[in-house]
Formats: C-alpha cells, sequence, structure tokens
C-alpha cells in the first residue's frame, strides 16, 4: 500500500514584522534588499502565549479534527525542532499533552520523539514516519509529524531579516489523499560548522558561508537521487519544492538543479547554439578550471527563457507563503510543498498522478532529494488550508514592539508583557510546563 502524506495543516505565528515598511527603515537599508534581493516581505512572529509547542499542537488540533481522528488512531507522533527548549523531554509529549486535554483518550500506546539535524529534520521525521508504516509496524494507525520552530537570530545578525515562527503538522498514512513519499531519494552529507547553536538559543551563522554549503550539498544530493531515479528531465517533475530560508537562495538552488535534471536531454541540445554544452570535468586541467566554467554555464542557463519558463511552472508558486512569514526552519519545505499545491488548485491545474521533486536541506549539513507522486484527493485536502486567513489576520508590528517581542522570546530573558492579539479556543503557553486551551 502506497504511504505518504494524507493531511497537512499550517499554524503561523500570530504577529507580523513588515520588512519593507518597518525593518528595512530601522536598517537604513532599501526595501529592495529584502524585497527583491532576499525575496522577503515579512516574517511571522509568535506573540507572547505562542511558543514550538502552542503552533504545533494548534496545527495538530485542527488537523486531527478536520480528518475525524482521535488518539487512538494515532500510533506516532515526531516532532521535528532545532528550538527546543527541554533537553530531556521530547517536544511530541509536550504537544501529545496539550492535545489529550481536547481529544477523547490519550496517547499512552503512541511512539514520541525528537528529530533534530537543523531544518531537514521535519523530512527525516516524515521518512521515519513512512518507513515506521511501510515497515508494518504500525498496527493500522496513523503518525503525526509535526516541523515547528521559532527560528529567531541574535538582534543585528544578518539572519536578522530571514526570521519567521510556524508550524507545519502532516498526518502520514497509507493510501494518502495528497502525496505519496516514493523510493527515490539522493542525499549529500558532510561535517560543516557554518550554523551551529551549541547550547545557545540564538545560532551562530556564517551567512555567506552557509549558502555556499547548502549548494553543495544540493548538487550532492541531486547526483546521488540521479543514481536512484535514473534519466532526468525538468519535465518530469510538476513542483519542485526546495527548503526555503528565504526565496533568494531558491532562485540560486534552482538553476543548478534545472542545470542536472536537464543534462543530456533534448533542452540541453536546444540550448547549445545559445549557451554551448555543459562542461565536463574530463575536458579542464583542474577543478577549479572546470568550476568557473561551470559557474559561467549556469549563469548563462538562468539568464535563457527555456530556464525561465520552467522556474515559473515548477518553483515560483511554492514560495507564495514562505514570501510572507520567512524561515520556519524545519517547516520550511512543507510550507513550499503546501503553498506549490495551493496555488495549483487555485489555478486550476490538476495534478493527480504527478511528481514532486522535494529538495530538503538542513544546516550542519545534510540535503535530501526525494520524489513524492500527487494523489487523487489532493485538490480537496489542500482547500482545507486556512493559512490566508492566518495571514490576514496577523498583527503587524511596530519597531519597538518588535524588540519586546523577540526579547520575550529569547528565554534567558524574563519580560512580562501583554499579548498584542487575543487568542480563543486556543492552546496557549501559560508558563512552563502549563499548556492548556483557553477558555
Ligand atoms: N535591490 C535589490 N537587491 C538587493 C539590494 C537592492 N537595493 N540590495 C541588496 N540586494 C541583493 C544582494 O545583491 C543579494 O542578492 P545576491 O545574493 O543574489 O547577490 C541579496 O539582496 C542579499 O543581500 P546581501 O547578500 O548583502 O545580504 P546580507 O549579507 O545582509 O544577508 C545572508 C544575506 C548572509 C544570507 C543573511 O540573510 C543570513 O545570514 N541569513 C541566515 C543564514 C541563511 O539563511 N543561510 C541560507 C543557507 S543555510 C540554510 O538554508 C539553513 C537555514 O535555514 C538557516
Amino acid at each position: 500500500m502506497p504511504t505518504g502524506i494524507d493531511g497537512v495543516e499550517i499554524r503561523t505565528g500570530n504577529l507580523k514584522l513588515d520588512l519593507a515598511e518597518t525593518f528595512a527603515p530601522e536598517k537604513d537599508d532599501d526595501p529592495a534588499k529584502y524585497t527583491k534581493g532576499l525575496g522577503l516581505h515579512a516574517s511571522s512572529f509568535p506573540d507572547t502565549y505562542e511558543d514550538i509547542v502552542t503552533m504545533a499542537a494548534n496545527a495538530a488540533k485542527r488537523l486531527m479534527e478536520r480528518k475525524g481522528l482521535q488518539p487512538d488512531d494515532i500510533g506516532r507522533i515526531d516532532v521535528a525542532t532545532e528550538s527546543a527548549f527541554d533537553h530531556a523531554k521530547p517536544v511530541s509529549t509536550y504537544v501529545a499533552g496539550c492535545l489529550e486535554q481536547v481529544f477523547e483518550g490519550d496517547f499512552h500506546h503512541a511512539n514520541k520523539g525528537e528529530r533534530k539535524f537543523a531544518c531537514i529534520a521535519g523530512t527525516q521525521a516524515l521518512d521515519d514516519a513512512v518507513n515506521w508504516i511501510e515497515a508494518g509496524k504500525n498496527r493500522g494507525r496513523a503518525a503525526l509529524v509535526i516541523a515547528t520552530d521559532t527560528a529567531l537570530y541574535e538582534r543585528g545578525d544578518s539572519g536578522e531579516a530571514t526570521q519567521g515562527a510556524g508550524a507545519v503538522a502532516m498526518l502520514v498514512d497509507e493510501d494518502p489523499d495528497l502525496v505519496t513519499v516514493d523510493p527515490d531519494q539522493g542525499y549529500g552529507s558532510a561535517d560543516e560548522t557554518d550554523f551551529l547553536k551549541p547550547n545557545q538559543q540564538f545560532p551562530s551563522v556564517d551567512g555567506k558561508r552557509s549558502m555556499q554549503v547548502y549548494l553543495a550539498r544540493m548538487r550532492e544530493a541531486l547526483t546521488d537521487f540521479e543514481r536512484s531515479w535514473g534519466d532526468t528531465h525538468p519535465d518530469q517533475f510538476a513542483l519542485v519544492p526546495f527548503h526555503t530560508p528565504f526565496p533568494g537562495m531558491v532562485r540560486k538552488a534552482a538553476v543548478l538543479g534545472f542545470r542536472h535534471l536537464m543534462r543530456g536531454t533534448d533542452i540541453e541540445d536546444a540550448l547549445e547554439s545559445e549557451i554551448g554544452r555543459q562542461p565536463r570535468r574530463d575536458d579542464f586541467a583542474d577543478d577549479e578550471a572546470f568550476m568557473d566554467a561551470l559557474s559561467e554555464y549556469t549563469d548563462a542557463l538562468g539568464e535563457t527563457d527555456r530556464y525561465a519558463e520552467w522556474y515559473d511552472d515548477t518553483i515560483e508558486s511554492t514560495l507564495a507563503i514562505s514570501r510572507h512569514v520567512g524561515n520556519w526552519y524545519t517547516g520550511s519545505v512543507h510550507l513550499a510543498r503546501a503553498a506549490g499545491l495551493r496555488e495549483a488548485a487555485q489555478a486550476g491545474v490538476d495534478l493527480a498522478g504527478e511528481h514532486l521533486l522535494v529538495a530538503s536541506y538542513g544546516s550542519g549539513a545534510q540535503a535530501e532529494i526525494h520524489a513524492e507522486t500527487v494523489q487523487d484527493g489532493w485538490e480537496a485536502e489542500i482547500e482545507q488550508l486556512n493559512v490566508e486567513d492566518q495571514l490576514d489576520d496577523r498583527y503587524d508590528i511596530s519597531w519597538s514592539e518588535y524588540e519586546t517581542i523577540h526579547e520575550v522570546h529569547d528565554y534567558d530573558e524574563t519580560t512580562d508583557v501583554d499579548p498584542f492579539t487575543t487568542p480563543s479556543r486556543e492552546f496557549v503557553f501559560d508558563g512552563w510546563g502549563r499548556m492548556g486551551e483557553r477558555k
């Protein structure tokens, strides 16, 4: 029985920081650096009563209600996060505790865990759940996989403009409505130190180097994926959701992906008179000369109409939500998949039976490329998302409110601040160890 994602729910933080209107003037920057250069318009932030647990629990609650599920239907809860506040107890136990307050029964039978490998952990947790079901260990039960993060940087850090907060909950089951997670996978992995959080809340980041590492690991993962998939062609994939720290990063990764997928195809033949053929390592005396030629070819490829058409069809729509929320770390690639599917449904494009190429990445560093197949029930499922309403309902914070809320979410600080928005019938953070549904 094919296994994959049966349903998805998204929960954004209730606050919004506008990068052009609020952030850029304070930094004395041209707003276009953010809106055009990074491709970001706003960041989402958690209000004072929100954290990784409440965002995860609220997303999971809506997913379970919508799918008509009770705890007895779920055999596994995995939370992926790089913002965990507890080094022992997994975040999934806190989330299960919340859900037990509103559903009948309990999750005592469910295997709970926490996955950590920076942003790729959400995809690793998804893979774990698929493997658990395909190994026949689920005994008829589904898995709940939740990617949840508050992706905050130190004030003044170069990553500050890319911040974000939110959760993506996925129901993983046999015969899924949305997509199957297919066996073809490829990896690129190396011990890297460009983005670290050793016993510290905010990351130490070498931003420029982190972009190079992202691209290097993606290149390796694509090569490894081709060993599994066989001959590739860009038109084999209807959407290519990438891990999206900011859309500008995906712009750089997408052209590299296109170059790999089109090697040896009719597209490379058709572009030969315009930009030549892809450089081959054997034609160069050393690696440096080869890499220079490859980089020149990639730049020229990025300027072609054929590439622009592919980018518009397969990538652009996947960035539609992330442009307005920033980086969600573990949830980011799953947000990209949801955004691409949602845009396709709204445009009336039928994707049933089409393949997705999902490109996940985590600093430290590892990339995974895997294939998915869109299922017949995808449209009805994706139309249930209420993410547009959530984005519209966010409270737009001023600069001084941003300074305050950033401090509230620095858990080394103790700050008593009134919330900016009012939650109703939601899980709220009410002091460590006490999460409850607000009556
Ligand atoms: N109009 C249009 N574009 C402009 C502009 C203007 N007025 N001013 C600048 N730009 C462009 C720049 O040319 C640049 O684009 P290119 O890279 O295509 O040249 C872009 O805007 C950004 O400008 P800078 O490079 O000057 O920006 P920066 O140095 O302040 O910050 C960054 C960029 C280093 C990536 C920073 O955002 C950062 O540190 N981010 C955190 C780390 C990160 O996200 N890394 C990504 C890979 S690692 C990963 O993916 C894991 C993860 O989730 C963190």
